[in-house]
């Protein structure tokens, strides 16, 4: 292919979440930048002026449109294998009969490689241009996803996922190890130097890590200024053993909060249940949400009221967390993410419905506010 090329067709993208334009025009590359953009007369006239002489034009087909790469704000790369099995425990169950055991299997290097090297290609060759991705406890294993996503030139935040607090299949690591293992990841994705695979730091949740590794991995993402990810609010037992776990506690918010993760550098999944006064923590401090309606439906989470996040002005993108969500296509989150809001509708909340103006908002430019680098 030519490093110059100009498309030619109908192009849609979100200029905010009511906005979504859609409109004939040209977009031209160069290099892999797209460096123009612009409706079907300026091309025109620019043509005219000789402008595209040297580009490879491309007319697209009339069934087809152009349109941002989708973003996956939250999966975890190594559940693939189960994608679409093992759901029929809820979360804290489905975790231990068959979440930590798959994860434990990536201490195998040559298994993680293999395993991620096709993760990354499948979510590209479902539109997923960026994925902040969950590893596994592994070091090793972790910077195999960051290589793949290096190697097939995907935008991606990639973790190591830290936990320290016992489980039946033995996958925990001592406090200390863990926060010097996570350091090392960190300093190793920002070694390689490619300006799109970032770390995130990676509390797996409050079920899985003491206040004393959470303070410790808070500091470590401010240390080095990037993104730190985790789950919260996602199923009732859930918050129930937090705030049992975790006495003189309120909140599960406030546990991640007093820990010092809730910053604009923090992406929470699921956010189920958040009441209202967490909502606006989340707003004041920054913090995004990544909806995954999939999971919440599949392991019988709950039904997210999105429409309330974006009310209390939470910044939301999607997330198609495999393998609790059965599906690697943000696609397919667009689409679930309007049965859900239609769902809630149907309970006699008609405010909530989403529509697919705004879903393809969270699914683009949503997602992108929340995994946008700036500090
Ligand atoms: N909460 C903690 N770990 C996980 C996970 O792997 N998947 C989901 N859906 N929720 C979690
Ligand atoms: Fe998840």
């Amino acid at each position: 292919m030519s490093d110059k090329i100009v498309f030619i067709g109908v192009l849609a993208s979100s200029n905010s979440i009511q906005d979504l334009k859609a409109f004939r025009g040209y977009l031209c590359i160069e290099n892999g930048v797209i460096t123009g953009v612009g409706a079907n007369e300026t091309f025109e006239d620019l043509k005219g002026k000789g402008k595209f002489d040297d580009f490879q034009i491309q007319y697209l087909e009339p069934n087809q449109f152009l349109m941002p790469g989708f973003v996956d704000c939250h999966t975890h790369a190594p559940q693939f294998p189960n994608i679409g099995l093992g759901l029929d425990r809820p979360l804290l169950e489905w975790l231990d009969k068959y979440t930590f055991p798959l994860e434990s299997r990536y201490k195998d290097v040559e298994f993680a490689a293999k395993v991620y090297d096709r993760v990354v290609q499948r979510l590209l060759q479902n539109g997923t241009t960026t994925a902040c991705y969950f590893g596994t406890l592994h070091k090793e294993g972790s910077l195999e996803l960051a290589k793949s996503a290096i190697k097939h030139k995907q935008r991606a935040l990639v973790g190591k996922v830290s936990m320290n607090i016992k489980n039946d299949a033995g996958y925990y690591n001592a406090t200390r190890k863990e926060l010097n293992e996570t350091e090392e990841f960190v300093q190793c994705i920002l070694h390689y130097k490619n300006e799109l695979v970032q770390p995130v730091v990676t509390p797996r949740f409050a079920v899985s890590c003491d206040t004393e590794l959470m303070s410790g991995l808070s500091q470590i993402a401010r240390k080095y200024d990037c993104h730190i990810q985790s789950h919260i609010s996602e199923n009732r037992k859930e918050i129930e053993h937090v705030l049992k776990y975790f006495s003189g506690y309120q909140t599960y918010s406030e546990v991640y909060d007093r820990s010092g993760i809730l910053t604009k550098k923090c992406i929470m999944a699921h956010a189920v249940y958040l009441s209202e006064k967490e909502m606006e923590v989340f707003a004041r401090k920054g913090v995004s949400v990544a909806h995954c309606p999939a999971s919440n439906t599949r392991l019988r989470s709950g039904l997210c009221p999105v429409r309330k996040l974006l009310n209390n002005n939470v910044v939301v993108g999607l997330g198609t967390d495999v393998s609790g969500g059965d599906s690697a296509s943000i696609l397919d989150a667009v689409r679930r993410t309007m049965d859900v809001s239609t769902h809630l509708e149907f309970q006699g909340n008609p405010e909530h419905a989403i529509n697919w103006r705004e879903a393809f908002y969270l699914a683009t430019l949503g997602g992108s506010h929340s995994v946008e680098s700036g500090s």
